[in-house]
């Protein structure tokens, strides 16, 4: 077998940004092509300036670097994707099927598809939500991602494409802005809080949800598409489980950093949606199957995140 070569669509997001420097690290700077609309200030590393939606230059990308692993990260998310649900579903599911085709077309060995808590909907268990209940999201990012697994599992079974899927819970990073999703306000807190500003929270105090730390689920995506295929049992997406909290939870482990730190409560159209999200998953066919197990928990996540976050803004404002 030749060397890898490995294309990230959507790198300038959150997760992209991260996994992007993972994936340089593991395969080398000039063996990981990441790619987007337009390419961020100081990108170091091979970049392509591609519109996933566009088939023919996807294609180009592909045969003329050629990829054999794609990690496919372009989504519009939950509560941006309802500003104009067919628009979302046109995109998310066109970026889709190209990056699908493309693969099956030119030789592409191995997709990564991230799928998301979002698949969920109100038929749900809340508490330890089984890996296959009744799955009728209220958003279309949602639906779009039920549906792409479900497609993923049909390139699998029709074509043999080695496609792999996690459903992420909200992952929490310091290093990139989160854009667009209901998971956000987990994110934006700890920059409030390291700037002392107060934080307005669009999620009640109470609402618990399943949130992962980005270190987590950079290992849970490499350890997946590292594992021997017939360890892979699951071929729509897998259930991931890193920590589970509520805005008052983590609210409260900030303020033992930062006694003065202020939050409000004030709750919109977002709050449906987390609603019928889970509090907490059942990701034990994760753990049977591949060894998956989250090594950061609230409290170690909030240190890690002020202490970088505090750097950063004063690097910042110097
Ligand atoms: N973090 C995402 C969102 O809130 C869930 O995948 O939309």
């Amino acid at each position: 077998m030749g060397i890898d070569k490995i294309l990230i669509t959507g790198a300038g997001g959150q997760l992209g940004t991260v996994l992007t420097k993972e994936l340089q690290k593991k395969y080398g700077l000039d063996n990981v092509v990441a790619s987007d609309l337009k390419m961020k200030p100081n990108f170091e590393g091979c970049f392509e300036i591609v519109d996933v939606t566009d088939l023919h230059a996807l294609k180009k990308c592909v045969l003329k670097h050629k990829i054999t692993q794609i990690y496919h990260l372009v989504a519009i998310l939950s509560a941006k994707g309802e500003a104009d649900p067919l628009r979302t579903w046109d995109i998310n599911m066109k970026c889709l099927f190209n990056v699908l085709e493309v693969s099956r077309l030119c030789n592409v060995n191995k997709v990564f598809y991230p799928s998301s808590i979002a698949v969920f909907g109100d038929e749900i268990e809340m508490d330890n939500t089984p890996q296959s209940p009744n799955l009728t999201p209220l958003t279309v990012y949602g639906m779009s991602k039920v549906a792409g697994e479900n497609w993923v599992n049909y390139y699998y079974k029709r074509y043999g494409l080695d496609v792999r899927s996690i459903r992420y819970p909200g992952i929490i990073g310091y290093q990139s802005m989160p854009g667009g999703g209901t998971t956000d306000y987990a994110v934006d807190i700890y920059h409030k809080a390291v700037k002392e500003e107060p934080f307005s929270c669009f999620l009640e105090a109470s609402t618990q949800l399943p949130l992962i730390y980005m270190d987590d689920a950079i290992r849970a995506t490499i350890e997946l598409m590292d594992a021997p295929a017939e360890k892979i049992k699951i071929r729509t997406a897998y259930n991931l489980a890193g920590l589970s909290c509520s805005p008052e939870e983590l609210y409260a482990t900030i303020k033992n950093i930062y006694p003065n730190f202020e939050i409000t409560y004030k709750p919109d159209f977002r709050q449906a949606i987390a609603d019928s999200w889970p509090n907490t998953i059942d990701d034990s066919s994760a753990k049977n199957d591949w060894n998956w197990k989250p090594a950061f928990d609230l409290e170690t996540m909030t240190q890690i995140m002020i202490t970088a976050l505090k750097k950063e803004y004063k690097t910042v404002t110097v």
